[in-house]
C-alpha cells in the first residue's frame, strides 16, 4: 500500500524516514511511504489523484493542513476541534477519513518526562499548532491552562472558543499578563523558526519546569536556550512529537503501535 506525506515544501520531510522505520518493525515489506510535493493551490486536485491511484493514505504538512480539513468527508473529534487535519485515511469507499494526531504526538511525549494531572500549562501562541493541542492538553486534567500570544485577542478567541469543552480553567492574554510560575511551558509559536525568543515575564519557570518548542532542530532553538537561562529544567524539541504524531498516523493505517523510542534516537542522530 502507497502511503505519502503531501507538503509544499516537503523535501525536508523526515516522514519517509520514520515511517520506513516504523514498517520495519512490523516487517511490512508492502508499506510505501514517499514525499508528494503539490502546488500550492494543487492540493485537492493532487489528493484526488493520489486515492484514484490507489493511496492508501497519507500524511499533510505545511501549507495543506487546513485545506485537508475541509476536503475530507468524514472528521475525527480531534481533527474537528484542531479544524486541521495532518493524517487521512482512504476507506475502501474511497471516502477520506481526516485526522489530527499532532496532538496526541505532544503529549505523549511530553507524557514521557512528567504527569500533566493538576500541573499549571503555559501555552505560547495561537495559531494553528496551538489550536490542535488544547483539548488533548486538557484532557490530561491539569489545574489550568494559559493561552499567552503576541495578539491577545486570539489568545482570548481560542481560549473561549475550547472552554466548554476542555473541562479545566482556560484563559488567553499578552505575554505582559501572563502572572506566576508554570511546571509546563509549551511553545506553539513560529518564533523559533526564525531564531526568535519570546517576550516572556521572568519566573514563568516553575522549579523543575519543563519546556517544551515544537519546532525542532539540530541546535539548540531559541525558545529553550532561553528556556534554561531561566532555569527549566527539562526542555525538550519537537522532534519526539514528530515522531509521536506519525506513530499514531501509522495505527490509524495499519492498526499496528510502533515503538517511538528507537525511532526517535534513530532521528535524533541523523539530525547532527
Ligand atoms: P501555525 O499554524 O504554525 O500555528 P500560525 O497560525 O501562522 O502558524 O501562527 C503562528 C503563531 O506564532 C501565532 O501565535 C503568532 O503570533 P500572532 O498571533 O501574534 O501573529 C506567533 N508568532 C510568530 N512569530 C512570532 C514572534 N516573532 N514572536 C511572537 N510570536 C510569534
Amino acid at each position: 500500500m502507497r502511503y505519502v506525506v503531501i507538503g509544499n515544501p516537503v523535501a525536508h520531510s523526515r516522514s519517509p524516514q520514520i515511517h520506513s522505520a516504523f514498517a520495519a518493525q512490523f516487517g511490512l515489506a508492502d508499506f510505501q511511504y514517499e514525499r508528494l510535493l503539490l502546488p500550492v493551490d494543487g492540493f485537492t486536485e493532487g489528493l484526488c489523484r493520489f486515492v484514484a491511484d490507489g493511496g492508501g493514505g497519507c500524511n499533510v504538512t505545511l501549507p495543506f493542513k487546513e485545506e485537508a480539513w475541509r476536503c475530507c468527508d468524514r472528521l475525527s473529534e480531534r481533527a474537528r476541534a484542531a479544524q486541521a487535519v495532518n493524517t487521512i485515511r482512504v476507506e475502501p469507499n474511497g471516502k477520506l477519513y481526516g485526522d489530527n494526531t499532532d496532538g496526541a504526538g505532544l503529549v505523549a511525549d511530553l507524557l514521557r518526562h512528567v504527569s500533566l494531572a493538576g500541573k499549571r500549562i503555559l501555552l505560547l501562541g495561537a495559531g494553528g499548532a496551538a489550536r490542535g493541542v488544547i483539548l488533548p492538553l486538557a484532557a490530561e486534567k491539569p489545574a489550568e491552562i494559559v493561552i499567552a500570544n503576541r495578539t491577545a485577542a486570539k489568545a482570548q478567541e481560542l481560549a473561549q472558543a475550547f472552554s466548554g469543552q476542555a473541562g479545566v480553567p482556560l484563559s488567553g492574554m499578552d505575554f505582559d499578563a501572563v502572572s506566576g510560575a508554570f511546571d509546563v511551558v509549551v511553545n506553539a509559536t513560529s518564533a523559533s523558526i526564525g531564531g526568535n525568543a519570546l517576550p516572556l515575564p521572568a519566573g514563568v519557570f516553575a522549579p523543575g519546569a519543563l519546556a517544551y518548542d515544537m519546532y525542532y532542530s539540530a541546535d539548540e532553538t531559541a525558545f529553550l536556550q532561553q528556556a534554561r537561562e531561566s532555569g527549566a529544567a527539562i526542555r525538550l524539541d519537537g522532534l519526539g512529537m514528530l515522531v509521536g504524531q506519525a506513530a499514531e498516523a501509522f495505527f490509524l493505517w495499519t492498526g499496528f503501535r510502533p515503538e517511538v523510542a528507537p525511532v526517535l534516537a534513530e532521528l535524533r542522530t541523523s539530525l547532527q
